[in-house]
C-alpha cells in the first residue's frame, strides 16, 4: 500500500544513531571505481553465485517481446500472452455466495465473496504428487480496504456506517479456493470443492500459539486466556509451507486502531513503535476491540504470521507468535540440508528490519501432521548488514545480551511482543522498508525488496541502504553459505539500484542492456519461476512516471541486472503475487487497487478495470496469465 502516513518508529533513527557513514562512503567509491554490476558482485565476493542450479537464470533466458512504459486504464501483456480474469473482488467462492451488488453491500455476503485488495497469491498442487498445474488450491491474501472506492458516497466527507465498517472487516483476511484448468487453458473456480473457505477480520476465530500465548499482555476483556483471537487484518504477503498450510503476514494492524491509551499505560512506548493507533480507519467508531482506550491490549494480538491448514477447511487457524510481532510482510519458506525449516520475513516501515526464523526440529516428508505444529518452536534472528558483505543473523533470545529485565522483558513473551525494541537494543540494521524476502532453494539465494525510503538522509546511508532520499529502492541478494539456509554468517551484495539509468541524479545502478522500459522503481513483491528466473513486481512505480508492472530481472552472468518489463498494470493499481505453476505454464498475479489515485472515489476513479461498466467500480482481481500457444511464461 502506499506508505505516505507510514512514519518511521524507530527511535534510533530518530536519534541519530547510525555514525558509520564513512566507512560507507569507503565501501560505496569503491564500487563506483570498479563500476558495474558484475564487480559489484565480484566485490562482495559472491563466490557461490552460480549456486546448485548449474544452468544459468539470466535474462537472456527470457525471449518475450518487452512492453512499453506508460499509463492508462487496461493492463498490457507481451505479444502472444492472455491475461484471464480468475477471481474480482466480491466473485463467489461458495456457490450460494450472493451475487456482487457494490450498491448493497452487507458483512454477510462479503464474507461469503472474494475480498478486497488481492496481495500475496499462494498455490498448493492437489494430486499429482504435488506437482499438478491442472488443480489446486490458490490462497490469495486481502490486503487492506480502500474505503472511498469500494462504498459510493464518500467524497463528500461522509463517515462510513457501521456495517460499511463491518464490510471491510468482512474484506480483509484470505481467500482459499480450489482452482482447475479447462481444456482451453484458462482457469476457473470450482466453488463447490470442499476446500473453500473465507478468513476475515470480523469472522473466524483463530488461537495464538508459541512462547507469547497466554501472557498478560494479550489478554481483553473479551479474552481472559490471552490465546483466542477474532480474525486477521492487513495481511500484505506471506507463504505457502511444503506441508501444505498457508501463512499469512499481518502487516499495518496499528491503521486500524483508534483511541487514546490512558496516561502512563505500561503498553504507551510499545504502542508508540509500532504506530498504533493509526486512525486511518473509523473501525473503533464502532468495535470497542479496535479502540485503544478500551481495549488496549487489542493492538498486541495482531502483527503476527498466521498458518492456515489449507487442507482441513474446518481448522482453527493459529497466530505463530515465534515468528516475532511486527509488520510483516511475506513468510516464504524453504527446507535447509539438514531438514529444518526457514522462514524469511520482513517488517515493512522505513528503517525496519529483516528476519528470518529457523524451526528447532526437522521437516518430515512422510508424516504430514508432524510438521503442523513446526513452527511453534525455533529461533528467530534479525540481520545486521555488515559494510563488508557480510550478514549477521543475530537471536532473539531472552536473557541473551540485552533481552533482560534490566531492559523491561521479563520472558520470551516480552520479546516476541515487542521484536521491534529487541531488535534495536541488537543493533540490527535499520533498511528502507523490506517487503518481500524470497529464497531460491536451488541456489541458495534470497532475494529481498526494499521498496524505498526518502526520508534516509545522507548521515544515515549505510552499506545496505547506500542512498539518501532513496525513492525508487533497491533490490539485494543474500547468499546462504552452501545453501545453508540456517546460517548465521551470510553474504549480501545489493543486485540493482532502482530508478532510470539515464538520470544519473537517480543513482541507479542495472545493467547497460537495460531498456528503456526495462527498468522500473519500488520492488515489493517478487518470485523464483520454475526454472530460476527471478520476476519482480512493483509498488510505486508511477514516482517514475509510469504504471506499476512485473518485470523479469536477470540474476546471474553478463546479463545479471538486467530488467525486461512484461506486465503493466491499470491506472493506480499496484502488482502483487506473483505465483507460478509448477509447470512455468501459467502464471497468477494479483492487481490491487485498480483505480487509486489522488482525488479518486468510488463514483471517480482512475480507471473502471476489470469490467469497465459505468456503475461498477474497480475491482481488484487475480488474473491468470498464459502464453497463448501454450509453452512456458517467459521463453
Ligand atoms: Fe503491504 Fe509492505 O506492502
Ligand atoms: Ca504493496
Ligand atoms: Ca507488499
Amino acid at each position: 500500500m502506499d506508505d505516505s502516513e507510514n512514519k518511521t518508529t524507530n527511535p534510533r533513527i530518530a536519534a541519530g544513531a547510525q555514525t558509520i557513514a564513512d566507512i560507507i562512503t569507503n565501501r560505496l567509491s569503491r564500487r563506483s571505481f570498479l563500476g558495474g554490476v558484475s564487480a559489484a558482485a565480484a566485490t562482495a565476493g559472491l563466490g557461490c553465485a552460480t549456486g546448485p542450479r548449474s544452468a544459468p537464470n539470466a535474462a537472456a533466458d527470457v525471449t518475450f517481446a518487452e512492453i512499453a512504459r506508460g499509463a492508462g486504464g487496461d493492463h498490457h501483456l507481451p505479444d502472444g500472452y492472455a491475461a484471464d480474469l480468475l477471481l474480482r473482488w466480491g466473485d463467489a467462492v461458495f456457490p450460494d455466495s450472493p451475487a456482487f451488488d457494490p450498491y448493497n453491500q452487507t458483512a454477510a455476503a462479503q464474507e461469503r465473496q472474494f475480498g478486497y485488495n488481492n496481495d500475496f497469491i499462494g498455490y498448493y498442487p492437489l494430486g499429482a504428487a504435488g506437482a499438478d498445474s491442472r488443480r489446486g488450491l490458490l490462497c490469495v491474501n486481502h490486503e487492506y480496504t480502500s474505503t472511498r472506492l469500494m462504498f459510493p458516497g464518500l467524497s463528500g466527507g461522509r463517515i462510513p456506517s457501521r456495517e460499511e465498517c463491518a464490510v471491510e472487516m468482512a474484506a480483509h483476511g484470505g481467500t482459499i479456493v480450489e482452482i482447475e484448468r479447462t481444456r482451453n487453458g484458462a482457469w476457473r473456480p470450482v466453488l463447490d470443492s470442499r476446500f473453500n473457505r473465507r478468513i476475515t477480520s470480523g469472522g473466524t476465530a483463530m488461537t495464538l500459539t508459541g512462547p507469547a500465548a497466554g501472557s498478560d499482555r494479550l489478554k481483553t476483556r473479551d479474552d481472559p486466556t490471552g490465546r483466542q483471537v477474532i480474525g486477521t487484518m492487513n495481511n500484505c504477503a506471506g507463504g505457502v509451507t511444503p506441508w501444505g498450510t498457508y501463512l499469512m503476514a499481518e502487516e499495518n494492524f496499528n491503521g486500524n486502531f483508534l483511541g487514546a491509551l490512558a496516561d502512563g499505560h505500561p503498553e504507551a512506548e510499545n504502542h508508540a513503535r509500532y504506530g498504533v493507533p493509526g486512525g486511518w480507519y473509523q473501525w473503533g467508531r464502532y468495535f470497542d476491540r479496535f479502540d485503544v482506550s478500551k481495549t488496549p491490549n487489542e493492538p498486541n494480538r495482531f502483527g503476527w504470521v498466521v498458518e492456515v491448514d489449507i487442507l482441513d477447511p474446518t481448522s482453527m487457524p493459529k497466530k505463530r507468535t515465534t515468528m516475532g510481532r511486527f509488520k510483516h510482510e511475506g513468510a516464504e519458506s524453504v527446507i535447509a540440508p539438514d531438514g529444518r525449516v526457514v522462514v524469511y520475513m520482513g517488517d515493512d516501515q522505513r528503517f525496519d528490519y529483516v528476519y528470518k526464523f529457523v524451526t528447532a526440529r526437522t521437516f518430515d516428508p512422510v508424516d504430514r501432521t508432524a510438521n503442523l505444529d513446526l513452527l511453534d518452536e525455533g529461533t528467530l534472528y534479525v540481520a545486521r548488514f555488515g559494510e563488508d558483505g557480510g550478514l549477521d543473523w543475530m537471536a532473539l533470545n531472552f536473557g541473551e545480551g540485552p533481552l533482560t529485565p534490566q531492559n523491561g522483558f521479563y520472558s520470551q513473551a516480552d520479546v516476541l511482543i515487542e521484536t521491534r525494541r529487541a531488535a534495536d537494543l541488537l543493533g540490527a540494521t535499520p533498511m528502507d522498508r523490506p517487503e518481500d524476502v524470497e529464497p531460491d532453494p536451488a541456489s541458495g539465494r534470497v532475494y529481498l525488496m526494499l521498496t524505498n525510503n526518502t526520508r534516509r538522509t545522507a548521515e544515515q546511508v549505510d552499506a545496505a541502504n547506500p542512498r539518501a532520499n532513496n525513492a525508487f529502492g533497491h533490490i539485494i541478494e543474500i547468499v546462504e553459505p552452501d545453501g545453508d539456509f540456517t546460517a548465521t554468517r551470510s553474504r549480501w551484495d545489493i543486485l540493482v539500484r532502482c530508478g532510470d539509468p539515464a538520470d544519473p541524479q537517480t543513482g541507479s545502478m542495472w545493467n547497460p542492456a537495460t531498456s528503456e522500459n526495462g527498468w522500473f522503481g519500488s520492488p515489493d513483491n517478487c518470485a523464483v519461476d520454475p526454472s530460476g528466473r527471478l520476476w519482480i513486481a512493483t509498488d510505486g512505480n508511477e514516482a517514475t512516471g509510469a504504471n506499476d508492472g512485473l518485470w523479469a530481472l536477470a540474476t546471474d552472468g553478463d546479463k545479471r541486472g538486467t530488467g525486461r518489463a512484461f506486465f503493466r498494470a491499470p491506472n493506480g493499481a499496484e502488482v502483487c503475487g506473483p505465483r507460478f505453476t509448477p509447470d512455468g505454464k501459467t502464471l497468477f498475479l494479483a492487481v490491487q487497487h485498480p483505480g487509486d489515485g489522488r482525488g479518486t472515489s468510488f463514483e471517480a476513479p482512475s480507471t473502471r478495470w476489470p469490467d469497465f461498466a459505468e456503475r461498477m467500480p474497480p475491482r481488484p482481481s487475480v488474473v491468470a496469465i498464459r502464453r497463448q500457444d501454450g509453452a512456458d511464461i517467459g521463453v
